[in-house]
């Protein structure tokens, strides 16, 4: 393996460390780029084995950013979603993921969800890596089995999600 996961996590930590805006996060997604093109490294950490769709490789200790390993054995529709106060990075490894943007037409308000519509749809193709700032809301649709590396800039299942409907 060239490429290994602590030097993976050192160079994303390096970067959010010394900039934990855009440019921070433009330099890990270059490092998820390098990880997409290593075959051993995707061997490694994303197995057509995995148990579970979704894995943490790495949490970082200080900063708080995920690596996450996902794993898709079929066909997959996701729902229209942000990532709460974080943002995250979509780094497609195997197979293609349709993503769709989602614009918001009504916010929520009291028991209310947001209203979204779909702004515009593109492919991650193997290699491709896409970055959603904070609030940015989108869903990834998958015909076919896939796998993806991606960076939440906190862990996810620990943020509160907002509610979003379709429309
Ligand atoms: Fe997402």
């Amino acid at each position: 393996m060239t490429y290994t996961l602590n030097k993976f996590a050192a160079e994303c930590h390096d970067a959010l460390k010394a900039d934990p805006g855009q440019a921070g996060r433009k330099k890990v997604l270059e490092s998820v780029k390098k990880a997409l093109k290593d075959d051993e490294f995707i061997r490694e950490y994303l197995p057509d084995t995995a148990e579970k769709e979704r894995n943490i490789i790495y949490e970082d200790p200080e900063l708080g950013f995920c690596i996450c390993a996902h794993v898709y054995k079929g066909a997959k529709k996701g729902f229209p979603h942000d990532h709460g106060t974080t943002w995250a990075i979509y780094g497609q490894a195997v197979g293609e993921t349709e993503m769709t943007d989602w614009k918001v037409v009504s916010p929520a308000h009291d028991d209310e969800p947001a209203k979204v519509k779909l702004e515009k749809s593109y492919h991650l193709k193997p290699g491709d890596a896409h970055l959603y700032p904070e609030g940015t809301i989108h869903a990834p649709l998958r015909d076919g089995p896939t796998k993806l590396i991606r960076i939440e800039g906190v862990n996810t299942d620990r943020l509160k999600r907002s509610r979003i409907e379709p429309v």
